[in-house]
């Protein structure tokens, strides 16, 4: 097996022009995070931007990894809606308030939504000072750490504003996965899933064989996926930080997913249970393109819906669907482009497909291959299973 899974830490470097860093993946890490950071924490002013959830289980623990360090601790509301410029901007007047210097070092502990609005702040306050992601969800994990995006929402659209702007460390500590809800533990491993299509068949393999370890938390095998798909992303954004032809391939299932998004507006599905419905139409579109055989296909969604379930698309209007394709950041010059699996492990970006054809593609996994079906795993591990399964973990998870 991987020697991601066999030991009990692992380490993966990511080199952007200007900028080397190193994501780190252990368990208990948060534990002794003062350590791991190093130098970086010397001589200067820390300061953690804290998710509010994740203050409340993990912050003690997080400030015990510090010491003999003592952080000034900013706290930020849960939740994709406070991810607004209004929030950013308290964030900067607290840095400024507690006397942030050029020279001091911003600790972003959260899900995505805290790891982009404080990369952002970081990137901004006073022209830019350090930033370390510390994720705590298995999407800020997989993805959102990792290649330097930071920003906010606008009113009109997601992720409108924001900068490029790499951390100097990552700190994953898939021990605080425990506590996490077992739908956002979902919804981030849907992005496994997708690296796994999009470049990487062993883990493909691993997400079929683990799916019952992975689901019931086990660290290791958390560790592993993990350390895939950061390393993964860790080499495409190595190679292309700034969203040129490499970087796109990691938009498999997010043309339809974000339509899918948009035109549910943002509240039915997490981002990646949206990702999740829009990898089972890029499969099928595949197939219709000609570029994918009916089985890959086949092996591709049975791996995608095992990781379900995830809502419904119920009544979704399919015009509206249609409006948000044509407003996908991922179409140029009027043609929509979809990243389309060719075999498991590796797919090419397509141009030039009409929306009708993705709206077919779509109708057409709602009939065959219904999410809904998908049983959850058994009920063998309390944490697993159910939303109380969740609620168990959290009360157990320090
Ligand atoms: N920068 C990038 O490249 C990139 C990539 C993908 C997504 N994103 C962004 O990431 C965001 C989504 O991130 P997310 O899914 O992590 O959402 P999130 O940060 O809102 O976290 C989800 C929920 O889980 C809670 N939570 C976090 N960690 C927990 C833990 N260990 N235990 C219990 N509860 C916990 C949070 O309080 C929140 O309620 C979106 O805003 C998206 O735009 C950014
Ligand atoms: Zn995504």
């Amino acid at each position: 097996m991987d020697k991601g899974i066999s030991s009990a830490s692992s380490q993966i470097s990511v080199h952007v022009p200007g900028a080397s860093y190193t994501i780190r993946i252990e368990e208990g890490l948060i534990g002794r995070a003062g350590v791991a950071m190093g130098t970086l924490t010397q001589r200067r002013k820390i300061f953690i931007l804290a998710d509010e959830t994740v203050w409340q289980l993990w912050g003690k623990a997080l400030l015990n990894g510090l010491k003999p360090l003592e952080p000034d601790v900013i706290r930020i509301p849960s939740g994709e809606r406070h991810k607004r410029l209004s929030t950013v901007e308290k964030i900067l007047e607290q840095l400024a308030a507690l006397g942030a210097e050029r020279s001091s070092l911003l600790l972003a502990f959260g899900g995505g939504v805290t790891g982009d609005m404080g990369g952002f702040a970081a990137s901004i306050y006073l022209r830019g000072i350090d930033c370390v992601q510390i994720p705590t969800t298995m999407l800020a994990m997989v993805d959102s750490s990792i290649g330097g995006k930071t920003g906010a929402n606008l009113e009109i659209g997601k992720n409108l504003v924001g900068t490029f702007y790499q951390p100097k460390m990552v700190l994953c500590d898939p021990l605080v996965l425990r506590t996490l809800p077992e739908r956002e533990l979902r919804a981030g491993l849907f992005e496994a899933v997708k690296t796994a299509v999009i470049g990487d068949p062993a883990l493909f393999e691993f997400l079929q064989v683990a799916r019952v370890s992975v689901m019931g938390g086990n660290p290791a095998a958390l560790r592993h996926v993990i350390h895939a798909c950061a390393g993964f992303k860790g080499r495409i954004v190595s190679q292309d930080e700034k969203e040129g032809d490499l970087r796109r391939v990691l938009n498999f299932g997010h043309t339809v997913g974000h339509a899918i998004e948009a035109a549910t507006g943002y509240k039915r599905f997490l981002h990646g249970e949206a990702v999740g419905w829009g990898m089972l139409a890029a499969t099928k579109l595949a197939v219709d393109e000609k570029l994918l055989t009916e089985s890959a296909a086949r092996r591709i969604s049975a791996l995608i819906t095992s990781y379900g379930p995830v809502p419904s698309l119920g009544r979704i209007s399919m015009e509206a669907i249609e409006r948000s394709l044509g407003v996908d950041k991922k179409v140029r010059d009027g043609k929509i482009h979809f990243v389309l699996p060719r075999c498991i492990g590796e797919v090419v970006v397509v141009g030039g497909i009409p929306a009708i054809k993705a709206i077919h593609a779509l109708e057409s996994v709602m009939v065959t291959a219904p999410f809904e079906t998908v049983q959850p795993p058994p009920r063998g591990s309390k944490k697993v299973t159910s939303a109380t399964g969740a609620k168990q973990r959290k009360r157990t998870g320090k």
